[in-house]
């Protein structure tokens, strides 16, 4: 039966590519294997930059998007003899869902006029993917729902909904990645799926911790928990219309960059590094937490993914704030943090394969249920 899919991932954080090998065919979902590609110094440098304006960039961003193809497509090479070890043969996997690199996300310029619509963008180069790898590749997820009317993400909640969903009790799910997001899930049958962006997630906790430390992620979140909070500079964080904006909403690096950061700190240049950190991470903690006070107050249990569900500080605060809520890390449901979105791709894919809707129209805001992606055969 050929019911086996590759899910690929590289999210906002830019860590890397994190890829999952996934067999739909039983009742529940089973990660027939797992591997990761760590982006190089270079590339993740190159990405960030990609992410604004610059000299020479149509090149730049088609290079890059060639350099990622080649990264996702040894992602793939690990899964298949990791398949090929438990007598998966590569000709039962279905397609590859690759999502591509955000460098661009404008989803809310949509309006009725096409003239008018927004748009997100993934560097990707699905057509070299199916080359190098020999696989069909399901590619450009959001634009559908983009063009649609919707947001173009979160696209995970669907998927979240299958995985962690319960039949008698609300679950929150939320993804801990560069940015944040969270999805509600009620009762099977009983109201609809909520998700939306939350804000930022680790991506501004990541280049400060690099700035100071030289370290690309603060480990546990160990230098952040050594630190005391700036009341002053959260409320300057948070005081963004971002945060009291009702869903459908989603935001990216387009907001929360390194150059909104540095605005913010302006005011507040004499403090401790480690003092700043714990208040981006309070800054990160601090929506989620009203997300899941608001939407999800049935809720008692905070399902954690991505890789802010290593941040023990993260998770600790996340569980202060929401006493009444089990917070707890997607490990304990069956799916390691970093495997979750890769396997949402999975999912995915294999949704456009069969012709079926990908997006909840609830969550993202589109017009309806579409198909989502295009497929470029091997
Ligand atoms: N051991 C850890 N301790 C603290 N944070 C971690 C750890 N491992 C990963 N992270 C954080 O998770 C991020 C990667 O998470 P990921 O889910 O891949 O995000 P994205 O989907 O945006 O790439 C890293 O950039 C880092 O901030
Ligand atoms: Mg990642």
């Amino acid at each position: 039966m050929r019911n086996h899919y590759i899910g690929l991932m590289s999210g906002t954080s830019l860590d890397g590519a994190d890829g999952v090998l996934v067999d739909f065919s039983g009742d529940t979902l089973r990660v027939v294997a797992s591997a990761t590609e760590a982006f190089p110094a270079a590339f993740r440098a190159e990405l960030l930059a990609l992410n604004t304006s610059g000299p020479d960039e149509l090149h730049r961003a088609a290079m890059a998007a060639n350099q990622l193809a080649v990264l996702y497509a040894r992602v793939v090479l690990s899964l298949v003899q990791q398949g090929a070890t438990q007598g998966i043969a590569a000709d039962r996997i279905t397609a590859i869902g690759a999502h591509g690199q955000t460098v661009r996300h404008q989803p809310s310029l949509t309006s009725a006029t096409a003239s008018k619509a927004g748009y997100t963008l993934q560097l990707n180069n699905p057509a070299l993917l199916a080359e190098l790898t020999g696989l069909d590749v399901v590619a450009d997820f959001r634009s559908r729902d983009v063009a649609a009317g919707g947001q173009g993400a979160p696209l995970a909640p669907a998927f979240h909904q299958g995985v962690f969903g319960q039949a008698d009790a609300t679950v929150c799910v939320l993804n801990l990645g560069g940015i944040s997001n969270l999805s509600v899930l009620p009762p099977a049958g009983q109201g609809l799926v909520l998700g939306f962006d939350c804000g930022a997630g680790n991506a501004l906790m990541d280049a400060w911790c690099q700035r100071h430390t030289g370290a690309a992620f603060d480990a546990s979140g160990a230098w952040a928990a050594s630190g005391r909070l700036l009341p002053g500079l959260l409320a300057s964080l948070l005081d963004d219309a971002y945060f009291a904006l009702p869903p459908p909403k989603s935001t990216g690096r387009d907001l929360f960059s390194l150059a909104w950061l540095e605005g913010k700190l302006a005011a507040f240049s004499g403090e401790r590094p480690e003092d700043i950190q714990n208040t981006l991470a309070e800054f990160t903690v601090s929506p989620c937490v009203a997300a899941v006070s608001s939407y999800g107050k049935d809720s008692k249990r905070l399902v954690v993914c991505g890789g802010g569900a290593f941040n023990q500080h993260l998770m600790a605060r996340l569980q202060a704030g929401l006493p009444l809520c089990r917070v707890e890390s997607s490990d304990l449901h069956g799916l390691p943090p970093l495997q979750v979105e890769a396997a949402a791709f999975a999912w995915l894919a294999r949704q456009t394969m069969q012709r079926l809707p990908g997006n909840l129209p609830g969550v993202t805001g589109a017009a309806g249920p579409r198909v989502l992606g295009a497929i470029y055969p091997a």
